[in-house]
């Protein structure tokens, strides 16, 4: 395993630690450098992993490596997967894997041209439970999918919130609030194999919450899919009270989902139920059971995030190695991260229901390479859309004065303080 290990190196020291740690000899992997423009915490980061650390992207490119991690900020990955894959790296990207329609064109095409290998580190359809419920969605026993729900709804503590989004327009705090849709949306897309093809959604402002933080942006929102086969899909988040992270699927032959409660990582079970004049062929009416991972669970179920944190980076080795895209590859990345975009145009027409892009296709991508409309602080002004439908808001002066205190604590010194 030593000498033909991928030389994977990881920019953003926050999220980006789990990639650093998960890069390992289990998935033929290997860290050699790390990049982060807060210097306090690259160099701590360095330390402990015992690699080369670089504070200015450009030069971290030109480190002697195979692939590149990208956990930077939120709104900034295609610019970045864009430079990486020019540098000659395999690039997986957080989530979103594009915040502007163009940007996803972009992409797209950057990753035809160069040929590397491109993945969407969406860790949520990796659960035991998502892996589960896509087994037994290809063995046809629910039949196809007709209507499905995912729901990844995440509040914290007004303290933990502000710690993860120093200054006030960290994008943490100016996200509208549909664009961070992948984690309901992936795991459904991943069971069924259907694409997005028609949006609406409608956005959820909850000021007593809002207030408590820096939040320019709205809470929550509903987003309903039309997928390409016909089904719908209701996705739900982001930060209203009340944990959850759930998934249900109906089909034409009975419907599966995860049982409900326990929050966020609760003990949940697999339920599978069908109708008494509709069973498949030696079906039993209604089971609930605790899946088993398909291979290797017991590195999987030490990693973050339901196991999902060991199953990324596997994915992106295997790819690498046999040259294949993975399952969550740019055209899926996208697609789902631009579910996001376009559900946020249709939040601020209180739901106008509105096309997807189709990112295979050139014709239909050239409607789409010049649309720069973005929410993002560092575009704000005439022509582009406010981050709530509120429109554009300042934080709220309590949630501002405290966000202060708990940044200086920190030692976050930017400008926007
Ligand atoms: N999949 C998951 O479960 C999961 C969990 C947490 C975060 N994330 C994603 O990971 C990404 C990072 O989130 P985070 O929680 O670490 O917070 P964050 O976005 O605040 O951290 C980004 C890090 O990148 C660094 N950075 C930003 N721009 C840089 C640049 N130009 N050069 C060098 N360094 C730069 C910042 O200093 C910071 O340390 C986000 O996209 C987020 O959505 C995913």
């Amino acid at each position: 395993m030593s000498d033909d290990r991928i030389r994977v190196g990881v920019i953003g020291v926050g999220r980006g630690r789990s990639f650093a740690g998960g890069a390992s000899d289990t998935v033929g992997m290997k860290l050699v450098a790390l990049c982060d423009q807060w210097e306090e915490k690259l160099t701590e980061a360095g330390e402990q992993f015992g690699v080369a650390t670089y504070t200015d992207y450009d030069e971290f490119l030109q480190h002697d490596m195979d692939a590149v991690v990208l956990a930077n900020y939120f709104h900034e990955h295609a610019p970045f997967a864009i430079k990486a894959l020019r540098a000659g790296k395999h690039v997986m990207s957080e989530t979103a894997a594009n915040t502007t329609l163009a940007e996803g064109v972009e992409l797209c095409r950057v990753v035809e041209e160069t040929g590397l290998i491109y993945m969407f580190a969406e860790n949520y359809p990796y659960t035991v439970f998502n892996q589960e419920m896509r087994r037994v969605y290809r063995t046809g026993e629910i039949g196809a999918v007709t209507y499905a729900e995912g729901e990844y709804n995440h509040p914290m503590s007004p303290d933990a919130r502000l710690r993860i989004a120093p200054g006030h327009r960290h994008w943490r705090n100016w996200i509208p609030s549909t664009y961070y849709c992948t984690h309901a949306l992936a795991p459904l897309m991943y069971i069924t194999d259907t694409m997005p093809k028609r949006i609406n959604a409608l956005s959820i402002s909850c000021p007593t919450a809002e207030q408590q933080v820096t939040a320019v942006g709205d809470s929550g929102s509903v987003i309903l899919c039309r997928m390409d086969n016909g089904a719908v899909f209701r996705l739900f988040g982001l930060v209203l009270p009340g944990h959850s992270n759930w998934y249900r699927l109906h089909g034409d032959q009975g419907a599966m989902e995860i049982t409900r409660g326990g929050g966020y990582y609760g003990p949940g079970q697999v339920r599978i139920w069908h109708e008494d004049w509709n069973m498949p062929e030696g079906a039993e009416t209604e089971r609930v059971y605790t899946p088993e991972w398909p291979e290797h669970g017991e590195l999987a179920s030490q990693a973050g995030h339901g196991g999902g944190d060991f199953w990324t980076p596997f994915h992106f080795a295997n790819a690498i190695r046999s040259g294949e895209a993975p399952f969550l590859d740019v055209y899926r990345g996208v697609a789902m991260s631009s579910v996001g975009i376009v559900a946020w145009k249709s939040a601020l027409e209180e739901g106008v229901p509105l096309d997807m892009p189709d990112f295979h296709d050139e014709s239909n991508r050239k409607l789409f390479e010049n649309d720069h409309w973005s929410p993002w602080p560092q575009d704000a002004g005439p022509g582009q859309p406010p981050p709530s439908i509120h429109g554009f808001r300042d934080p709220h002066p309590t949630g501002l004065a405290h966000g202060r205190e708990v940044w200086k604590e920190m030692g976050y010194t930017g400008e926007d303080i």
